[in-house]
């Protein structure tokens, strides 16, 4: 029988858990957006793959520096302990840093589904599931500000969540897409709607099952 003293010592406490499986979901975009900011800075020759990004340095690079700076450092605004123990840090961070690269992206992503010439495999469908997550992420933020200049601590935890739940769609997007392209090769418009469609809705149905037994663990309706 394991008794408290010779229970094994938990490897992760649940800040550490929480914080390491969002670090690890950015990872891979962050590591691409670094790498497409480095090769911008270097100004490596334009090809057909990098073309809009050299001609058109700046969305792009707003893009990646905030995206850097909100999946990076909003990992650590979801850790209970964290919050409890640090809430200057946690207000400081919230409107100094990540309701303005939030919007940074949401911004840029927007403006670069609009005016990019991005591959024809990113159709039209693509175009309008960015408009969608581009805008719902600037309307959540919103909310999520409001809430909280209220008062309103669970309105606004479940704005914020959804926010950042949306912009990590980018980290699901590497799960949904490149384990098909690895089988069955690249997709067609319509398998590449369906896969990085498939990574913002997993997130959105994760968010709101958080949300909901936050609430049922603090006995909000
Ligand atoms: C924190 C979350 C996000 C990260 C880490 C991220 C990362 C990136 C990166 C690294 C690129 C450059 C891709 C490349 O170099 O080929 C990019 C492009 C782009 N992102 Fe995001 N992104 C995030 C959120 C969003 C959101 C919420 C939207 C929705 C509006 C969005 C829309 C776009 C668009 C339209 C492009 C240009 C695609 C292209 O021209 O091929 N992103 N993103």
């Amino acid at each position: 029988m394991t008794t408290p003293a010779t229970r094994p010592p938990r490897v992760l406490s649940r800040d550490a858990s929480i914080a390491a499986g969002l670090l690890a979901l950015t990872l891979i975009p962050s590591v691409a957006g670094a790498f497409r900011v480095g090769e911008i800075a270097a100004g490596a020759p334009a090809t057909e793959a990098n073309a809009r990004f050299m001609e058109m340095p700046l969305p792009v690079v707003v893009h990646i520096v905030g995206a850097l700076v909100y999946s990076g450092i909003g990992a650590f605004q979801f850790l209970p302990g964290l919050r409890s123990r640090h809430i200057g840090w946690h207000r400081f961070a919230g409107r100094c840093l990540l309701v303005p690269a939030g919007a940074a992206v949401a911004l840029s992503g927007l403006w670069m589904a609009a005016f990019y010439d991005v591959p024809p495999i990113d159709g039209l469908g693509l175009q309008l599931s960015r408009y969608v997550v581009g805008i719902l992420m600037l309307l959540f933020l919103v909310l999520g500000v409001r809430a909280v200049l209220r008062r309103d601590i669970p309105s606004h935890r479940g704005w914020m969540i959804r926010a950042y739940a949306l912009a990590m769609g980018a980290g699901t997007q590497v799960l949904t897409t490149a384990p098909f392209v690895a089988l069955f090769g690249p997709p067609d418009e319509f398998w590449r709607l369906v896969q990085m469609d498939a990574g913002w809705l997993i997130n959105v149905v994760v968010a709101e099952m958080i949300i909901r037994r936050g609430r049922r663990r603090h006995g909000v309706a």
